[in-house]
């Protein structure tokens, strides 16, 4: 039997996890508090970051978001960081990515705090997480929320193959180093790898960030492999869908995430958590 994992449901328990979390930083007196930076209009970005500041306040958190017009220049996004790593109300700080071609998007990032990079895409936590380091740290939210979702339908991760297909900074990469510090064999491939189909079958769970619709089908897959989908592509006929061609792969997956209600629901809920880990931490 196939399970289809519940991404909206796990992600509803972790939301009710943080707004308890929330309820008792608010009897000390703390209220988490995000900031979420948006250039441009991007339509993607503007639905994300509404669905960010819903979430946050629906858990009663504070929450900020920043509008700058797509020609903003350099120095006034920097100064709003600026603005924020002093302000004491907001523990966290994100830029909506992608940013227009025209602003140093490695800057911008540098210069959050690295104790409100609710991200986790500041160099310095990079640095942490690769080197596997004790203490706090963000990391990535749609990576740790793939690794919730791995946790809520797998026994352990310790041992078990991963291919990830994709290499990004944003989701793969991150992800890479989560499996690897809880003792996974993690193979990064991409559509410059000669016969992908040899590391797919192999892959005990495979996880695919690949951009590219319905690209893994189910003769790719090993029968009983847990199967999570990265992949969000509009198609012409404005139906979502994911990398992996769900109904077939369902056949042999033993897991296996849909699109959307998926990964998807996962990062927003990760944010939230990651949100109230900064106001915990530095309080
Ligand atoms: N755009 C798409 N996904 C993300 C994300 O996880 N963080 C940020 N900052 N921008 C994104």
């Amino acid at each position: 039997m196939t399970n289809i994992i519940n991404g909206r449901q796990i992600a509803k328990q972790l939301n009710q996890e943080t707004k308890t979390r929330v309820d008792k930083l608010k009897e000390e007196g703390i209220i988490p508090g995000i900031a979420v930076i948006l250039v441009g209009d991007n339509p993607a970005s503007v639905i994300y970051t509404r669905n960010k500041q819903k979430t946050a306040e629906k858990l009663g958190m504070k929450s900020i978001l920043r509008k700058f017009p797509k020609d903003v220049s350099q120095a006034e996004v920097l100064q709003a960081i600026h603005h924020y790593n002093d302000d004491p109300t907001i523990h966290a700080i994100l830029i909506q990515l992608p940013l227009p071609k025209h602003l140093n998007q490695t800057e911008l990032i540098e210069a959050i705090s690295p104790e409100k990079d609710v991200d986790g895409f500041d160099s310095k936590n990079v640095g942490k997480l690769y080197n596997n380091e004790d203490g706090h740290y963000p990391v990535s939210c749609t990576a740790r929320g793939i690794m919730t979702l791995l946790h809520s339908y797998l026994d352990k991760i310790e041992g078990k193959n991963v291919t990830i297909i994709g290499r990004s900074i944003l989701v793969s990469r991150p992800l890479q180093s989560l499996l690897i510090n809880e003792n996974a064999t993690v193979t990064m491939v991409s559509l410059h790898t000669d016969d992908i189909d040899y590391y797919t079958k192999h892959a005990d769970i495979l996880v695919v960030a690949a951009g590219t619709p319905n690209l893994i089908k189910k003769d790719q897959v090993k029968p009983g492999a847990t199967v999570i989908d990265v992949g969000i592509n509009r198609m012409a006929n404005h139906h979502l869908v994911g990398d992996v061609d769900f109904n077939s792969v369902k056949e042999v997956a033993e897991n296996i995430t849909p699109v959307p209600g998926g990964v998807g629901p996962m990062t927003i809920a990760t944010l939230m958590q990651q949100t109230v880990d900064l106001a915990e931490w530095n309080k």
